[in-house]
C-alpha cells in the first residue's frame, strides 16, 4: 500500500502547487477498503447514503445514529485515506452550541477526520465557532441537497450573475470563518472557476467544471452501480452494477444445472455416516 494519508495541511498545500486530486464517496467498510487500495484522496461518507443506501428520496430523513452507524466501519476500512463525515440536516441548524454538540460527536465517535457541512454566508458564524472550538470544518455551497427544496430542486445554482456573485459571496465568507475546503456543487464550469480563483482553500466540485482543485463524485455513481438516477455530470467509469448482475446470473444458471458446486468448492473427506435414518 503505497498511499500517504492527506493531512488537513495538505489540502492548501496542493492547492497551492496546482496539484489536482480526488474525492469519492463511502458509507461501509468493503467500499471504503477498495478506495483506500486505489489512489483515491479522500472520503466523504456523505448523507447521500439516504439514496444510495437506504433508499429513501431525499437526504432530509438521515439522522446523527445513521451517519456515525456508517462512518465507523469507513474509518476502519480505510485507515490511508483522509475521511470526511457528513453533518445530517438538523444537526447544526438549531443553534452554534448544537452545531458544536453534533460535530464533537461526529468526530469522537467515529474518529473521522473532519466534519462537512452545508450553507454560505448564513452558516459562517455556525462554523466560525465550531472551527474555533476545533472541530475541522469543510464547507457545501452551490447546490446544497439538504435544502435543494429551497432552492427549486436539484437545479444548476449560479446560472445568473446574481447567484453567481452571491455563490463567490458565499466561499468568500466560509474561508473567513475557517474552513478547510469547501465542497461546489451543480454550477457552471465558468462559476467554477471564479469560485476557484477567488479564494485560497481549495475547492472540491462535483458538478462544477475542470477548473477547481478536486473532483469529487459518489462512488456507486462513478463506478455504475447505482441505477435509479444518473446526473448530467456523472461519468461511469467502470459498469459495476452489470458486472454483478451478470455475476448473480451466473450463480443462479451454475446452481440450477448443478455445476456448482463442484468438487473444489465441496469438503471431500469420507466419513462415515451413522445410519439414524
Ligand atoms: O452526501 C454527499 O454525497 C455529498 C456530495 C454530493 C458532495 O454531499
Amino acid at each position: 500500500m503505497g498511499k500517504k494519508k492527506m493531512t488537513i495541511l495538505d489540502f492548501k498545500k496542493y492547492k497551492e502547487e496546482g496539484r489536482k486530486f480526488t474525492y469519492v464517496t463511502a458509507y461501509d467498510y468493503t467500499t471504503a477498503s477498495i478506495v483506500n487500495e486505489s489512489e483515491c484522496e479522500v472520503i466523504l461518507v456523505g448523507d447521500s447514503l439516504a439514496m444510495i443506501m437506504l433508499g429513501y428520496d431525499s437526504t432530509v430523513g438521515v439522522t446523527m445514529e445513521d451517519m456515525i452507524h456508517h462512518i465507523k466501519p469507513v474509518v476502519k476500512g480505510a485507515p490511508d485515506t483522509f475521511i470526511v463525515g457528513d453533518m445530517p440536516f438538523g444537526s447544526y441548524n438549531v443553534s452554534i452550541e448544537q452545531a458544536i454538540s453534533n460535530g464533537n460527536r461526529l468526530l469522537k465517535e467515529t474518529g473521522c477526520d473532519c466534519v462537512k457541512l452545508e450553507g454560505g454566508i448564513e452558516m459562517a458564524k455556525t462554523i466560525e465557532a465550531m472551527v474555533k472550538a476545533g472541530i475541522p470544518v469543510m464547507g457545501h455551497i452551490g447546490l446544497t441537497p439538504q435544502t435543494a427544496t429551497s432552492l427549486g430542486g436539484f437545479k444548476v445554482q449560479g446560472s445568473t450573475p446574481e447567484s453567481a456573485r452571491k455563490i463567490i459571496e458565499d466561499a468568500k465568507a466560509l474561508e473567513a470563518a475557517g474552513v478547510f475546503s469547501i465542497v461546489l456543487e451543480c454550477v457552471p464550469s465558468v462559476v467554477g472557476k471564479a469560485v476557484t480563483e477567488a479564494v485560497e482553500v481549495p475547492i472540491l466540485g462535483i458538478g462544477a467544471g475542470p477548473h477547481v482543485d478536486c473532483q469529487v463524485l459518489v462512488t456507486q455513481d462513478l463506478l455504475g452501480m447505482y441505477g435509479d438516477f444518473k446526473p448530467k455530470f456523472v461519468k461511469q467509469f467502470a459498469q459495476i452494477r452489470k458486472a454483478m448482475v451478470d455475476g448473480l446470473n451466473a450463480f443462479h444458471r451454475e446452481t440450477l444445472s448443478g455445476e456448482f458446486p463442484s468438487k473444489e468448492y465441496c469438503f471431500n473427506k469420507e466419513v462415515d455416516i451413522p445410519k439414524l435414518y
